[in-house]
């Protein structure tokens, strides 16, 4: 489980001062739970998910990841926390250090001091479920964008995470590369031989629903926690926090404010866009 206490957290000002960004948020996340994360640009997403993974730390609160709890005195879980806590960034750039795919995909293992032959054979097996065999020795950067972030993505789940955390990764993917994404995240949440915990933070709210649960974030606080299919019909509210929600939703509440009997909302629905 993935529990906020009361946590306020957030940067440095220049003057030395505590800049919190996240209020006093309380937050419980359950294993096996798919979890979608909205809000406008600057509302926290990424500064929640930094803290998810011990990338920043509390200045007030606890955070909880199962048995490992860190806050504002009390640093020394970090790293078990970030062993079970893998994050994809938008940009994967940011996340690839290493000279050839294979040692990308080798390198979050070699730092978990998995042993050699155990490491070989999942580095093998990532390279064949993201396709990358074909390119294992060659540079990072002479990968398309889409392939880079497959790689990211290979290199994350390679460690065996048990909550995985995906800043907007969709956002600067084609049409073809975001489906396939989705549907990987689909596809680990349905995993019966192993519960995965995902979270998605987006712009794009179709992608909503495939998830359980729909969190939005509006300047630092929690301001709307349900499931997709009953958030997104609170149109006026998610409008304030900059969110319009999937077309159907829009003509659901259109028809029911103009006529007495609708069809109901599943029949409006369209099959989600994965
Ligand atoms: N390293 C940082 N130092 C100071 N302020 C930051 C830093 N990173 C983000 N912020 C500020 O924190 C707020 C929330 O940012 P962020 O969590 O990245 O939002 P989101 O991911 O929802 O766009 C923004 O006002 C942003 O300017
Ligand atoms: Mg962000």
């Amino acid at each position: 489980m993935i529990f906020f206490d009361q946590v306020t957290a957030g940067y440095i000002a220049p003057d030395g001062s505590p800049l919190p960004i996240l209020k006093d948020l309380s937050l419980k996340i359950e294993k096996g739970e798919f979890v979608t994360i909205m809000g406008a640009n600057g509302s926290g997403k990424t500064t929640l998910m930094r803290l998810c993974n011990g990338l920043i730390t509390p200045q007030s609160g606890i955070i909880s990841i199962d048995e490992h709890k860190i806050s504002a005195n009390d640093h020394s879980e970090i790293m078990a926390v970030r062993r079970r806590v893998g994050m994809v960034f938008q940009n994967p750039e940011n996340q690839i250090v290493s000279t050839t795919v294979e040692r990308e995909i080798a390198f979050g293992l070699e730092n978990l001091g998995i042993p050699h032959e155990e490491m070989v054979a999942r580095v093998e097996n990532s390279l064949q479920q993201f396709d990358l065999q074909k390119y294992r020795h060659r540079s990072p950067a002479m990968l398309s964008g889409g392939e880079k972030q497959r790689l990211a993505v290979a290199s994350v789940l390679v460690m065996d995470p048990a909550y995985l955390i995906f800043d907007e990764p969709t956002s600067l993917l084609d049409v073809q590369h975001r489906r396939a994404l989705l549907q990987l995240m689909q596809s680990l949440h349905q995993d019966s031989s192993h519960v995965h915990t995902l979270i998605n933070v987006t712009q794009f709210p179709q992608e909503a629903l495939i998830s359980t649960r729909l969190i939005v974030l509006h300047e630092g606080r929690i301001v709307l926690d349900a499931p997709p299919k009953e958030a997104f019909l609170q149109v006026d509210l998610l409008q304030k926090f900059g969110i319009v929600p999937p077309i159907e939703f829009l003509v659901f509440k259109e028809l029911t404010e103009r006529y007495d009997q609708v069809t109901s909302l599943d029949d409006l629905l369209l099959p989600p866009i994965i």
